[in-house]
């Protein structure tokens, strides 16, 4: 039997080289847009003792229930791959002594995370978020100032159309009255309700809010709203944050029934959509988590954040037709006239290279046609030629392969003359901004 030509797990993705001009793109904006607002880099582990997210997470989230990577490792350590972000850079804060610095401390990652979802269009199995986090600050200027971070951020890229909705889901002091009302509410439309909501009613009532089942909607429409159970500091909490908005021109609507899928938010919640007839998911989300430090066992610190979605965000600039980055080839591909002269052709290519151009070099043995095909290929902006001749001269042939024109020029002026034209063409680093 032939051995099994294996694929990629289900729901993971390979990013090819035509692909990671965007990434940069999208990461270097990321990177800029968090270092304008003033937060800073942290890099956390790619799995975390499961407790950090099965506390802070919620047990009864899908996360949780259905679509967390779990595994108990040789020594017994009960893991977990990061489905989010926010658990674990509040992990680090408490553990790192973090605390003890001014506040708010403000931080940012661009992580891979990890939930056994159902693949489709834009959700994966393995992904990528650029997660932002405000700790230890209660002011609601804190959330505008993090929702204005992550519009700013898909403006940048070019993408437009999006819209910004907006709830608050109280704290600790309102919400079990809250969820008290949703509670009769609910009971008193049990029998409409489908399987899945009402298994819901027993452990999440909020999380009904959120079902997507059609005959539920009218029902779920109906339902009584967060807001109009806030408490007097929730309340002054949300209309603050409204105002903070609107000083900074950013638009919205309230959303009763956005509830976000994690159990650890209070107060802020929020989430960004694009509005494409059709479009299902939401490309960035956030909010408040007064109370997530103190599950994770630290003493009380407020916090506020939010994730966007890498694959999402480019999914969308390609159906906006965000032009994608142009992608360079090298500066000079090196071509010779016979395989003798390959050990010349290969020094040459690391003395450019060491002097910081970008070269590449034909491998094997092939005739000169077909190494100028490869060089064509290679998108290079020129091929240099070795030959008997002009080495003996200690020269070589510059091929334009754009214009086709040629000329001989000294080896040794060959490094200023590719760093001139590729400069000029603005090609840095696989990608021209
Ligand atoms: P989330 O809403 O679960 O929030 O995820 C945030 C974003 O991650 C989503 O809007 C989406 O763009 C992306 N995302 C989530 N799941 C997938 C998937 N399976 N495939 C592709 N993209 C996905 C959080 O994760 C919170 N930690 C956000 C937060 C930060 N709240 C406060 N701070």
């Amino acid at each position: 039997m032939p051995p099994t030509l294996y694929q990629a797990p289900t729901g993971t993705q390979d990013i090819l080289p035509e692909d990671v001009p965007y990434w940069t793109l999208v990461e270097n904006e990321a990177r800029r847009q968090a270092r304008l607002a003033n937060y800073g880099e942290i890099r956390t582990p790619t799995f975390e003792h499961s407790a950090v997210f099965r506390r802070g997470v919620g047990e009864t989230t899908d996360i949780v229930e259905k679509e967390i990577y779990s595994f108990v490792d040789r020594g017994g350590d009960d893991l977990t791959l990061r489905p989010e972000g926010t658990a674990a850079t509040v992990r680090a804060y408490l553990q790192r002594g973090m605390s003890s610095q001014p506040k708010p401390v403000k931080l940012f990652s661009l992580i891979n995370a990890f939930r056994r979802d159902r693949p489709q269009r834009g959700r994966f199995r393995e992904f990528h978020q650029f997660n932002v986090e405000a700790l230890g600050e209660e002011d609601p200027l804190i959330d505008a100032e993090l929702v204005a971070l992550q519009l700013r951020f898909y403006a940048a890229l070019g993408l437009d159309n999006l819209k910004l909705q907006i709830n608050s889901i109280g704290d600790p002091v309102c919400r079990p009255s809250y969820i008290q009302a949703l509670r009769d509410y609910f009971e008193a439309h049990r029998a409409d309700l489908c399987d899945d909501c009402r298994r819901r009613l027993e452990t999440n009532p909020l999380r009904l809010l959120d079902d997507k089942t059609p005959t539920c909607q009218p029902i779920l429409n109906q339902a009584p709203r967060s807001i109009d159970h806030l408490c007097d500091a929730c309340r002054d909490h949300f209309a603050q944050w409204q105002s903070y908005l609107s000083a900074a021109d950013l638009t919205f609507t309230v959303n009763h029934r956005m509830v976000r899928g994690l159990d650890y938010y209070t107060r802020s919640v929020w989430e960004v959509w694009p509005q494409e007839a059709g479009a299902q998911s939401t490309i960035g989300g956030g909010g408040r988590y007064d109370g997530l430090a103190e599950q994770l066992g630290g003493p009380r610190t407020p916090g506020v954040g939010f994730a966007t979605g890498l694959e999402r965000i480019i999914l969308a600039m390609r159906e906006q037709e965000v032009p994608p980055p142009h992608a360079s080839g090298p500066a000079g591909f090196l071509v010779v006239q016979h395989a003798g002269l390959k050990r010349h052709a290969f020094g040459l290519a690391e003395r450019l290279r060491q002097r910081g151009i970008t070269v590449d070099l034909a491998f094997g043995d092939r005739k000169l046609g077909k190494q100028l095909d490869a060089a064509n290929k290679s998108r290079s902006q020129f091929a240099v030629i070795l030959g008997d001749d002009e080495l003996a001269r200690q020269q070589v042939m510059l091929k334009d392969l754009r214009t086709g024109e040629q000329q001989t020029v000294a080896e040794s002026e060959l490094s200023a003359i590719l760093e001139l034209h590729h400069s000029a063409n603005g090609l840095v680093d696989g990608a021209a901004h």
